[in-house]
């Protein structure tokens, strides 16, 4: 079936609280980069759940994996040694070069995990009111301590007073760093997405990532990345701040960890790892045995298949044809991004984007109000590369030449 022939009213979920405002599509099942709908309708997908269906969708070896595991044991609680945690904490260190990690379920919790670090941390070196920098436009989740650090009034309205002990700067200026550690002796730890996502794909520039090392190095400091959504081989490293050559002491997880299987996690180096200790923090569900499946799993599948290359020459792919269809049009402020992490910012709102192109069968999201945000799942192949290009920059392009309101 056609996908222009897509409903244009939202159909209603009275029962579903309403948090959301959605798209009228149900999916109803996938197949690598594809999904259809309820009602039949194919769609390429080029968002893959906002970056988190990391080797597309039903992949067999991971199907395989998940079943074998459901029929074994799906949930056993932390008062009880997980081998799969170890084994998937063990990859993790591996690949980050860092030596500890929490499990937890979702970003949120892996980056209040991350806060609490570094309140403890302040508090161990004796700070009553340890303060963390954080930054403008930042998205870090939707629990009191998060929206509090996230750098968008429209997350925190209607939700204050705001958790304190936040210290706000802009992103990829050191010397603001430099100012607000003059101003407050209380600061612990700098906490920043390396490539921010939600606030509209604003990387942080590799020279900035490595001054804000040696600062955190000079002052004892921790240096927090929140690689939730840019981690796990999105721009074509293992996580996204190995481009600066550069080492956190703290760095949660989510999103492609599982490749959509709910998972998370707090990644430590030295500094950080001794910090937490029994009785300081714990999930029921975190860590449990399907999800720490899940990662072994997408890991695995991952470094043999040879995925980190792969998501490389696919960035470079995409980037490259949006760059050449969108050359000279009008109204497209940048292209900006890593590997398959891509933003295009348009000098307009463009929030309908999303629902044209749905109507076009292409998944994709729209942030910050007016950035086109591409994180197709990471086995995309050229092919479908090029036809995301295809799909998208007609409707840019249309979109563009309408006369503004
Ligand atoms: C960078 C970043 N941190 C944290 C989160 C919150 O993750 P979750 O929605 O799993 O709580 C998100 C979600 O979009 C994110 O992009």
């Amino acid at each position: 079936m056609n996908a222009a022939a897509h409903p244009a009213v939202t159909r209603p979920m009275p029962h579903v609280m309403n948090t959301y405002g959605r798209l009228p599509m149900a999916v109803s099942h996938g197949r690598g980069c594809r999904v259809w709908d309820t009602e039949g309708r194919e769609y390429l997908d080029a968002l893959a759940g906002i970056a988190v269906n990391t080797l597309g969708h039903a992949h067999p070896a991971l199907v395989a994996a998940l079943q074998d595991q459901v029929a074994k044991v799906i949930h056993c609680c932390n008062y009880y040694e997980i081998p799969l945690q170890e084994q998937l904490a063990a990859t993790l260190c591996e690949l980050s070069g860092l030596d500890s990690v929490f499990f937890c379920s979702t970003g949120l919790e892996a980056n209040e995990a991350a806060l609490k670090i570094a309140r403890k941390y302040g508090h161990d070196r004796g700070i009553a009111r340890p303060a963390v920098i954080v930054y403008e436009n930042a998205f870090h989740g939707r629990s009191i301590a998060t929206l509090s650090a996230t750098g968008n009034p429209k997350v925190q309205k209607g939700f204050e007073p705001l958790v304190e002990g936040f210290v706000r700067v802009p992103l990829n200026d050191l010397s603001a760093v430099e100012a607000a550690a003059r101003d407050n002796p209380d600061i612990v730890a700098v906490f920043l997405e390396t490539i921010q996502g939600e606030g509209g794909v604003n990387p942080a520039r590799w020279d900035y990532l490595r001054g804000l090392r040696k600062v955190c190095n000079e002052r004892g400091w921790l240096l927090m990345l929140d690689e939730v959504q840019c981690g796990i081989g999105r721009t074509g490293k293992w996580f996204a701040h190995q481009w600066a050559d550069v080492l956190p002491d703290v760095m949660p997880l989510a999103k492609g960890l599982g490749s959509g299987v709910p998972i998370g996690a707090v990644v430590t180096g030295p500094r950080a790892s001794g910090v937490l200790g029994p009785g300081n923090h714990g999930t029921t569900f975190g860590g449990n045995p399907l999800a720490m499946r899940a990662g072994v799993e997408t890991l695995r599948i991952m470094r043999e298949g040879g995925l980190l290359e792969h998501v490389a020459a696919m960035g470079q792919r995409l980037r490259s044809g949006l760059e050449r269809e969108l050359a000279g049009v009008s109204g497209v402020r940048e292209i900006r991004g890593a590997g398959l992490m891509l933003g295009v910012e348009l000098d307009s709102p463009c929030g309908v984007l999303m629902t044209r192109a749905l109507q076009a069968g292409l998944l994709i999201s729209v942030t910050a109000d007016r950035t086109i945000r591409l994180v197709p799942p990471l086995v995309i192949n050229a092919g479908e590369v090029d036809e995301v290009v295809a799909r998208l920059c007609p409707l840019v392009t249309a979109f563009l030449a309408e006369p503004t309101p």
